[in-house]
């Protein structure tokens, strides 16, 4: 999809669709006159993605104008107009529309309001269907046109930046969405490798002989039991002329190719949809090849742990004991708390290659979902300035994010009487012991982690999105890099 930016009046714009914000409480619509027949019917409410098409608007060239209901407009911000851009143009392309332009005039034609339009579109375009072979029904939008008649300067940048995190976004999805027999822990250094390339970043994968040799025996213990050789893959963006003493961002993301739970295992049902236990993972190859395009201040390394959690012969039974890089020895109590264990070692790493910030992504827990469900991430922080900063860009993301405590208390319930600490903490806040269970490995550096189980999957299409993988996470990150000041 061909994505344009365009400065002529509203009346010029050629396409078979121009798509127009319809507000609940705006009862002087600028097309009310035009329509005055579609109003007086009442067929117009407004309601968040209520669309109404009108064929051969009079004194239009696009052939059709759909009317987007916005909702309130006091509620309306760049997180809506995504969603709505989205909404619109998945609605238009199920009935074959090829070219679509969203007009954005007045108030709506910042750059924000750009770039979210430009994002909510290709996010709402991507469609996880690689795999079905009857492709007759498929049907493919030709060109995204952001119309904003006589808009400013900055508004090509912006349409860029939406159109490289959107793309980066969706392969995030496009990772998250592949099967475990199609991609292997091997198969997502090659993606890491190819995204690194692509943008001139160095990218260093640490087979399973380096991290022997480094000590990294708690990621090693999980990826013991898989025929599958694990990969810990690190992307580096440098920016040009970065002091080498300021802040360092290190982007850790879970990277499971496939969780059957180890010996620990998992019930059958269900089980399936653990080929998006490394979505943290690819979040991170997603973000940094964003912020390759986009270069920011800031330099940032990209950490993923892969291995694939196997039960079998040579597997890692419950009571083992490992020693992590970071000299510390854990009691493995449950098998399925996998994700903790290579993240203990990966931000241990982190720390090595001189990162001076931490946040990871990981779909950590089934227990965040019982918390804050399907809506928002949960974040957990040992630093209250770092986890603000996350917060924010979270927010102009538009991605959902909800911060859980770490009271000491917790840190109790990881006591082992055979190793510094055990792997699992019971049942009742059992995010918050997993993500205090990282936290001893992150130690004095400021660190965030971000429990995305409930929000990287969507278990049913939303009108902007289709059902599968979000590649939430990933503005969040780019964002946080983008926004870095020391
Ligand atoms: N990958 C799972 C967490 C998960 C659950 C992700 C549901 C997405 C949806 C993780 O490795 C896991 O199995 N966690 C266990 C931890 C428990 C054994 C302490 C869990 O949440 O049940
Ligand atoms: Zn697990
Ligand atoms: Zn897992």
């Amino acid at each position: 999809m061909e994505i344009h930016l365009e400065r002529k009046p509203a009346e010029s714009v050629e396409c078979d669709a121009l798509v127009a914000l319809a507000f609940e409480d705006q009862t002087d619509g600028r097309f009310q006159h035009l329509l005055s027949d579609v109003y007086g019917s009442g067929e117009i409410t407004g309601k968040t993605f209520e669309m109404t098409l009108v064929h051969n608007p009079a004194g239009f060239k696009a052939r059709r104008l759909l009317l987007a209901g916005a909702g309130k407009k006091e509620k309306f911000t760049s997180a809506e107009l995504r969603h709505l851009s989205g909404a619109a143009l998945r609605h238009l392309k199920s009935r074959s529309l090829k070219s679509i332009a969203l007009l954005l005039d007045s108030e709506y034609s910042q750059a924000d309001h750009v770039e979210a339009a430009v994002e909510g579109a290709l996010i709402g375009d991507f469609e996880p269907d690689r795999y079905k072979s009857d492709k007759k029904d498929v049907k493919v939008v030709d060109r995204f046109t952001v119309a904003v008649p006589g808009g400013g300067a900055g508004l090509d940048t912006a349409l860029e930046r939406g159109r490289i995190t959107a793309d980066a976004q969706n392969l995030t999805r496009e990772l998250a969405s592949e099967p475990a027999n199609l991609l292997t822990p091997s198969g997502m250094a090659e993606a890491a490798r190819q995204a690194a390339a692509a943008y001139g970043l160095e990218c260093d994968v640490l087979d399973q002989d380096r991290m022997k040799q480094l000590g990294m025996g708690s990621l090693l213990g999980v990826a013991q039991g898989s025929a599958e050789p694990p990969a810990l893959i690190v992307v580096s963006y440098r920016p040009a002329g970065a002091a080498a003493s300021g802040a360092h961002l290190g982007l850790v993301g879970k990277g499971v190719t496939f969780d059957t739970g180890g010996i620990s295992i998992k019930p059958a049902d269900g089980m399936e949809k653990m080929k998006y236990d490394m979505s943290g993972g690819a979040a991170v190859i997603g973000a940094i090849r964003a912020l390759a395009q986009l270069k920011p201040p800031i330099p940032v390394t990209a950490l993923i742990p892969a291995v694939e959690n196997m039960p079998g012969s040579r597997a890692q039974r419950p009571g083992d004991i490992v020693t992590s890089l970071s000299g510390k020895t854990i009691e493995v109590i449950n098998t399925d708390a996998e994700g903790r264990l290579i993240l203990a070692d990966a931000l241990t790493y982190a720390k090595r290659l001189g990162c001076t910030h931490l946040v990871d992504a990981a779909t950590l827990t089934g227990a965040v979902v019982v918390a804050l469900g399907h809506v928002n991430i949960g974040a957990f922080s040992n630093n209250d300035r770092l986890a603000e900063r996350v917060l924010d860009a979270a927010r102009e993301a538009g991605e959902k994010m909800w911060r859980l405590p770490l009271d000491d208390e917790y840190r109790e319930l990881l006591k082992s009487p055979f190793a510094d600490i055990a792997n699992v903490g019971g049942r009742p806040g059992g995010a918050i012991t997993a993500a205090w269970f990282l936290r001893e490995f992150a130690d004095e550096t400021p660190w965030v982690h971000l429990d995305i189980a409930g929000t990287a999957w969507l278990d049913d299409a939303k009108p902007y999105a289709s059902k599968g993988p979000s590649g939430v996470g990933v503005r969040t990150f780019v964002n946080l890099a983008m926004d870095w000041k020391d």
